[in-house]
This record gives C-alpha cells, structure tokens and sequence, in this order.
C-alpha cells in the first residue's frame, strides 16, 4: 500500500528539477520539506546557498552543508519550494501546520516562482477544513481571538507553539473559505494579527501533486 509518507516522499523527489545550479534555492518548512532536503543532499546538485523559512530547516540545511543566506542578504530569489496544508484549484492555499507561515510568506513574496509539493489529500475544492493559522502578537490574542469569532470562525490557541518570531499562534476552525483573496485581505486588517495562513493573493505557480498512479505537474 501507498502511504502518505511515500507520496510526500515522491514529490520532494520530482521537485528536483526545478532547482537551478549554483543560484540561491529557497526553502519553506515541513515534513515534506525535510524529505525535500534529504532528496537534496542525495542528488548532490550545485547548491551552495538557501534562504529558509524557518529555524527547523536551516538546522536540517546547514547539516548537508548548504550555507543559509539572511534574505536580506538575496537580491533574487528563482524558486521557492515549500509545502502546503490546503489547496486549491486556484493554487491558493493554507499554510502555517508547521507554525512557520509569515516567513514562508516572505519568502513567497521574493521568490520568482512558487513550487509547491504536496500529496493528493492536500488538494481541495474549498479552503477551510484544515484549520486556518493566524500568527499574532502575544499581547493581542484575546482581542484577535474576538474578532476571528465575528468573522464566523472558532479561533483556538496553539498552546505551547512560539512561532520563530516570539508570536502567539491562532488555529481558526470552521471556515468555508469561498473568497481566500478577501479573507486573506480581511483578517490580516486585524490589528496584532501579522499574518494568516491563507497564501492566497500570492498563491502557488507550480504545483506537484503526488497520488497513486505518480506525481502530475499543474500550473497556474
Ligand atoms: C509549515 C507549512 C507546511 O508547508 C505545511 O504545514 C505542510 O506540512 P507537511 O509537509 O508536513 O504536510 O506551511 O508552516
């Protein structure tokens, strides 16, 4: 039988081919991601630096012998690979399971192209199930809590998860994101929320997605 770990394993694989020789390679965070660096270190390819999205994948980097970069250090990025939670036909997705999402989101932004890789159960008609991460400033969690609940959505506390930046994590059930691009928009108004999970006004430009019968490559 198939598992999930095998898919995630044979997307990480194929993403290889969108890394290009001795350029910079951006690296977002998960468990897809760590396969993503296994495969990586495997193939041996011409990359000598990364920028990260996070503490736990430039520890996993710098352990194969890949020199992470400040991103303010980077005038350009080519491509970014990263996973997702959630996405959809849009290539708009939810991240932020990994508690990484506002520098996955910067990342994002710098980067000439997205690559996500994720296994066929991330693929969904309508944004929401996976409960939507809203990443906010300690001092602000009651008042964003509050307000998350007025948009229709049942906000719990990631209790125990410091995000890399010293922030608080809110996990938002119950939303039926039909307009990710105004949500995205919306809930980011919120004063003390810096950013939320919904990669939707810079969504993905390729996606792997890994099923049974292999792994098929979409385009926006
Ligand atoms: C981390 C993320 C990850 O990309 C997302 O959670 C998917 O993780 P995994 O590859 O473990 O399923 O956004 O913040």
């Amino acid at each position: 039988m198939v598992t999930q770990d095998d898919l995630k394993r044979r997307v990480a694989q194929s993403a290889l081919r969108f890394v290009l020789p001795g350029r910079v390679l951006g690296v977002g965070t998960g468990s897809t991601v760590d396969l993503f660096i296994d495969a990586l270190a495997a193939a041996k390819l011409d990359v000598k630096q990364a920028v990260s999205s996070s503490g736990r994948s430039t520890a996993k980097l710098a352990a194969i012998g890949i020199e992470v970069l400040d991103l303010n250090d980077v005038e350009s990025l080519p491509v970014y690979v990263d996973g997702a939670d959630e996405i959809d036909a849009g290539f708009h997705m939810i991240k932020g399971g990994g508690a990484a999402l506002t520098r996955e989101k910067i990342i994002a932004a710098v980067a000439q192209s997205f690559v996500c890789i994720a296994d066929a159960s991330k693929r969904v008609e309508v944004l929401g199930r996976f409960p939507l991460p809203v990443e906010v400033v300690p001092m602000a969690r009651s008042h964003v809590a509050r307000e998350l609940a007025k948009l229709g959505g049942r906000p719990v506390w990631r209790e125990g998860v410091l995000t890399d930046n010293g922030n608080l994590i809110l996990d938002v059930h119950g939303l039926a994101i039909t307009d990710p691009v105004a949500t995205e928009s919306r809930i980011n108004q919120i004063v003390g929320v810096v950013t939320n999970g919904l990669f939707a006004a810079r969504g993905a430009d390729v996606l792997l997605l890994g099923g049974a019968d292999g792994v098929r490559e979409l385009r926006r």
